[in-house]
């Protein structure tokens, strides 16, 4: 693995993930790309293409031009927005897949890694401790293109041999880029409100727990997957990973021990029943078999943390 092409890397993950990359691999053989070039968090170290993953063509011509052997695969629609434009989401998350996948056979690459979500899971399936193997049956555009995402990896894998991986990713926590339109953003949005304004208004119901990873964990749990034996992987589609589980007002009282006058209110809309149907938490004893997984982080470390670099990122003065 010497060339890797990433899609969607302006995005919350990717503008981490690259940054990650470029220590592991080196500056040179990550090629980041994306359908804008504007976007707040933008990565300038790397070589940049402007590219639109539904675009199989120019998709082919970046990875011909820059000899790539992997491709990390970000570019999506999430879970809200997808709601909000199911068709929109069909075109990007499954049209725009075909197109990498096919362009990864043709091409003859090592790897191609495509996450996947806890959105997979849904009203029939198991909802604590979800476990890796159960029923996927999603009520939202986005949980079904990612189910068959997953479905498509489990085929192209026994078909041709392609070297997919992937990982449900939880709600994933950070400060660097804004997340992207997701059901899990109140757990960075309540961040900065906490700091700016000392209140918040939560889009979700108090008790809406759900599974969350800070974004360390993500990038590192990325890599290490990325970088596995072969041998021992028996998933291809999403590997369950878990790191921390919460409540909207659960995380309110941990952000109150640092500014105990924060408060929170509640006003639920449609992403609501988005939540309602996702696991509270998952099991990953497979991930942890198969390759090793373990979390660093907790909801005490990474507040801590969220709060210490957003105040410093907010230009705003602030002491744990
Ligand atoms: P994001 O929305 O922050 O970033 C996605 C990026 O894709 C954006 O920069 C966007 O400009 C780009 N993009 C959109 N359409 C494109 C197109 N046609 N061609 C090329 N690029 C395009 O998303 P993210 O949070 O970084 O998510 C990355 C992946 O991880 C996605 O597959 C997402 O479903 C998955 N995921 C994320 C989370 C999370 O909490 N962030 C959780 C579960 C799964
Ligand atoms: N964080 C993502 C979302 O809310 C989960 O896939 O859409």
């Amino acid at each position: 693995m010497k060339r890797i092409l990433i899609t969607g890397a302006l995005g919350q993950i990717g503008s981490e993930l690259s940054v990650e990359f470029n220590r592991r691999y080196g500056v040179d053989n990550v090629i980041t790309s994306d359908v804008n070039n504007d976007v707040h968090g933008a990565v300038t170290e790397n070589v940049f293409e402007r590219l639109d993953v539904t675009d199989a063509y120019a998709l082919e011509r970046v990875v011909k031009r820059h000899k790539i052997d992997t491709i990390v695969h970000l570019a999506a629609i999430l879970s809200a927005r997808g709601e909000q434009n199911p068709d929109l989401a069909w075109k990007i998350n499954i049209d725009g897949l075909l197109n990498v996948i096919r362009v990864a056979m043709a091409q003859r690459l090592d790897r191609l890694m495509v996450p996947s979500s806890i959105a997979v899971f849904g009203p029939t399936s198991v909802l604590y401790d979800a476990p890796q193997e159960t029923i996927l049956k999603p009520n939202t555009m986005y949980g079904v293109t990612k189910v068959i995402g997953e479905l498509l990896a489990d085929y192209y894998y026994k078909k041709s041999g392609l070297d997919m991986r992937g990982i449900r990713y939880p709600g994933i926590i950070s400060y660097h880029t804004m997340p992207g339109g997701g059901t899990t953003d109140y757990a960075v949005e309540i961040f900065y409100e906490a700091l700016k304004s000392g209140s918040y208004t939560c889009f979700l119901a108090p008790d809406a727990s759900l599974p969350m990873m800070y974004m360390p964990d993500c990038v590192r749990a990325t890599a290490e997957l990325l970088e596995a034996d072969p041998a021992p992987l028996k998933v291809h589609g999403g590997y369950n990973v878990g790191a921390m589980s919460f409540t909207p007002e659960v995380l309110a009282a941990e952000i109150c021990k640092y500014i105990p006058s924060f408060t929170i209110d509640y006003k639920p809309d449609f992403r609501r029943e988005i939540a309602r149907y996702w696991p509270a938490s998952v099991d990953d004893s497979a991930a942890r078999a198969q390759w090793g997984w373990r979390p660093e982080w907790n909801i005490e470390t990474m507040t801590r943390d969220m709060l210490t670099n957003v105040a410093a990122k907010l230009g705003i003065d602030f002491e744990i």
